[in-house]
């Protein structure tokens, strides 16, 4: 079993469709391990989007995923990094194959409703960023 970090975004919060987005997740085979209700303060935020500091849309991206609730959950799947990837498909929703979670949902690259780690090892990293592994059930 593999793990991946996904984040239900403000805009997936604003437009109240977390339980779809949720149950859709579901469907797919993942389990989900822990589960938060948050509001990100900028200095998590800045933290967990490090690795884009250097990128014109940062600052950006920081003040949106601030405005509004996230919904962090650490999901549990065989192959859970690729197959979370697939289901939530392209950063750019213009870009997401049909079905998608963002060419159904998403309005930009940016207010993209979802994030999903990209890899095994940031998946263990941003995991972290949001749970202590005794929040793991
Ligand atoms: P996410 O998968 O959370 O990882 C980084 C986020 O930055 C991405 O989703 C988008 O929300 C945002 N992002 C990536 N590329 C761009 C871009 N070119 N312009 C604006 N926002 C972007």
């Amino acid at each position: 079993m593999n793990r991946t970090l996904a984040i239900l975004k403000p805009d997936c919060l604003e437009k109240k469709i977390q339980g779809k987005v949720i149950q859709q997740i579901i469907d797919a085979g993942f389990t989900i391990k822990g589960m938060r209700l948050i509001k990100l303060t900028p200095e998590s935020a800045q933290k967990f989007y490090e690795v884009h500091k250097e990128r014109p849309f940062y600052s950006a991206l920081v003040e949106y995923m601030t405005s509004g609730p996230v919904i962090p959950m650490a999901l549990e799947k065989e192959n859970a990094v690729a197959d979370y990837r697939k289901l939530i498909g392209a950063t750019n929703p213009e870009k997401a194959d049909e079905g998608t979670i963002r060419k159904l949902y998403a309005d930009s690259i940016e207010r993209n409703i979802v994030h999903g780690s990209d890899s095994d090892e940031n998946a263990a990293k941003e995991i972290a960023h949001f749970f202590n592994e005794s929040d793991i059930v």
